[in-house]
């Protein structure tokens, strides 16, 4: 069941957003507005904005914010129901734990994981049949207080425990099959136990619920981890380990700390280091990346200190780097993981370790690549290319500055060369507007936006419009979303209001919908200028493709020196392009 409008507005309505957010930070009163230092990354100066007028938090670094929901998921990593159900609680409202948005079977795979997950962890602290495995993780040096805190169990050697307990709770076994807790024998159709034998670590969404379980075999049985299988709620490519419990300190130190092992991660949450989440496997997917993108700007690598380890490292460390984030590396002193050098040296060698050990991923790969280099001219070669292509997404001026002067020493070429061969970045990344909201534009996507704005604030236009709207009108993907997300906003609002609206898109659009919002459009604008404009975006198009084709003749006919049709083309030319400006 879902929580409805009704519902939603009038928490939303009775939650003042500067009493919310001033809860959390420190606020100022400037203008109309109030300022604080932003919650969601790093800053020295001020740059979140909170508006009473309009109810909407901003900043203008991060481009984070929303409205009292979205500021509150931020804040304390909740779902949207959550939220809306603990801020109704002051209001005096209760919003029934079932009136939750999600699917039912998924909700109830999840209640199974979590009523399985108390039993394992039971029968690990308070049973004869848990008594070795404890031995093994307090020997390993797990305290029963991170135990506890992260409540790893034990899967007890039996062919039918879970059965049984999936049983006894009133699940069915069809449900327990899909969310991989048993396996199934396809001849005799039975039902039997995917994990006996094994420590139970349990897995986390990014919601903070339990979707799936990685599980390390005791007594030397095959795999050592044994992991869910691809269930409608544990899908690899989207999750990653610890991410909802590190979200916080991810976002305080605009760094997120990545490693390879499960139980490793569990080791360093005794330490003070927090911002840590682990891989799900050995690769990355393009929604990791774009999720780890989101997250922080800064990503360090600490894998194991084997080969296995440093070529991940090597691999994810350029997939990164690509993406646009700032990648470090830690190196793990040979043969070791993180766990086995917190066991040998301590914690606090081991968050001196990561507090001062940080060298950029194309440092770190230079140096790993050198030896082989000076004595071998093709790896020399191709390796020199690497480093080159990697070099192109550093945009930092100085730290660029500060690689190519260290791979030119190290490799003893002349650091002009070597500049020469980094590619010209195509995305360098704009610089932040502090604080105009309304970026400028190319002449295309600042008539999408335009049209776009003046249908927002216009429910019977959008409605007339509504239909002839598509990706060829609104060929910049962002606005097209935003058009997407009023779409449905329009079912549910009469007018346009930015803070109910910013739950009808995702997080990474609000600063886009902000920036349309306080975009001006003519009070009286009509439905003939509006379908003028829409001709006029239907149309571009074409006559892109039109221009791109006199741009090839006229090219041609500079190479065949043809005056003539250079004039010709020239006039077409400018004909289109007094059409395409008008
Ligand atoms: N792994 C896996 N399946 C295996 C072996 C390893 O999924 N059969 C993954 C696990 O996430 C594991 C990581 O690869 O944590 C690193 O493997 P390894 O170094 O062998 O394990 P450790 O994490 O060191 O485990 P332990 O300390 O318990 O030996
Ligand atoms: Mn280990």
């Amino acid at each position: 069941m879902k929580i409805s409008n009704d519902t939603v507005e009038t928490v939303k309505n009775g939650t003042d957003i500067i009493d919310l957010v001033s809860s959390y930070i420190k606020l100022e009163k400037r203008g109309r507005n109030y300022v604080g230092l932003c919650p969601f990354h790093d800053e020295k100066t001020p740059s979140f904005t909170v508006s009473a007028d309009k109810q909407i938090c901003h900043c203008f670094g991060c481009k984070k914010g929303g409205n009292v929901f979205q500021f509150y998921m931020e804040m304390e990593n909740k779902t949207f129901t959550e939220s809306v159900r603990d801020l109704g609680k002051p209001l005096g409202m209760e919003i029934a734990r079932e009136e939750s948005n999600m699917d039912d079977t998924h909700m109830q795979m999840i209640r199974l994981h979590e009523y399985l997950t108390d039993l394992f962890h039971h029968i690990l602290m308070h049973t004869n049949e848990g008594q070795e495995a404890l031995d093994y993780l307090t020997e390993r040096g797990f305290s029963a207080d991170i135990l506890r805190k992260e409540k790893i169990g034990l899967a007890p050697d039996m062919r039918d425990f879970t059965k049984n307990a999936v049983l006894d709770k009133g699940y069915s076994m069809e449900l327990a099959y899909q969310a991989g807790l048993v396996s199934r024998n396809e001849d005799h159709f039975s039902y039997y136990d995917r994990f006996n034998g094994r420590i139970m670590i349990p897995i986390q969404n990014h919601q903070g619920y339990t979707v799936g379980y990685t599980a390390r075999s005791l007594d030397g049985q095959e795999p050592k981890y044994l992991n869910t299988p691809e269930t409608p709620i544990f899908q690899k490519r989207q999750l990653l380990y610890n991410l909802s419990d590190a979200r916080k300190d991810i976002r305080k130190n605009d760094e997120v700390i990545l490693m390879e092992g499960h139980l490793d991660i569990v080791k360093v949450k005794m330490t003070d280091i927090s911002n840590i989440i682990g891989l799900m496997g050995t690769a990355l997917s393009d929604e990791n990346v774009s999720t780890l993108n989101r997250l922080a700007s800064n990503i360090t690598l600490m894998f194991d200190g084997d080969e296995a380890g440093q070529s991940a490292q090597m691999n994810l460390g350029g997939q990164l780097l690509a993406s646009g984030l700032n990648v470090y590396v830690i190196t793990v002193p040979k043969g070791m993981d993180p766990d086995e050098y917190i066991e040998k040296n301590g914690k606090e060698a081991f968050e001196t370790l990561v507090k001062n050990e940080k060298k950029h991923f194309i440092h770190f790969k230079a140096d790993f690549l050198l030896e082989e280099s000076l004595n071998n001219d093709m790896a020399f070669t191709s390796n020199m290319n690497t480093l080159a292509e990697h070099l192109r997404y550093v945009n930092d001026a100085m730290i660029k500055e500060k690689l190519i002067q260290h791979i030119s020493s190290r490799y003893k070429v002349d650091k002009r060369s070597l500049e020469d061969k980094v590619p010209v970045s195509n995305h360098q990344q704009a610089p932040l507007s502090t604080q105009s909201t309304v970026r400028q534009l190319p002449l295309r996507p600042r008539k999408e936006r335009y049209f776009l704005c003046a249908l927002m604030k216009d429910k019977d236009l959008f409605k007339v419009f509504q239909h002839n709207i598509n990706e060829e009108v609104l060929t910049t993907p962002e606005y097209y979303v935003i058009f997407k997300g009023l779409c449905t906003y329009f079912d549910n609002y009469t007018d346009f209001d930015i803070s109910s609206f910013s739950q009808y898109i995702d997080g990474e659009l609000f600063s886009v919908a902000l920036e349309m919002d306080s975009i001006l459009v003519n009070e009286d604008i009509t439905k003939e200028e509006i379908n003028d404009y829409l001709e006029d975006l239907s149309g571009i198009r074409y006559n892109e493709k039109e221009k791109q084709s006199l741009y090839i003749q006229l090219q041609e006919a500079e190479n065949n020196n043809d005056i003539e049709l250079q004039a010709r083309l020239v006039q077409q030319l400018n004909e289109l392009n007094s059409e395409y400006k008008r």
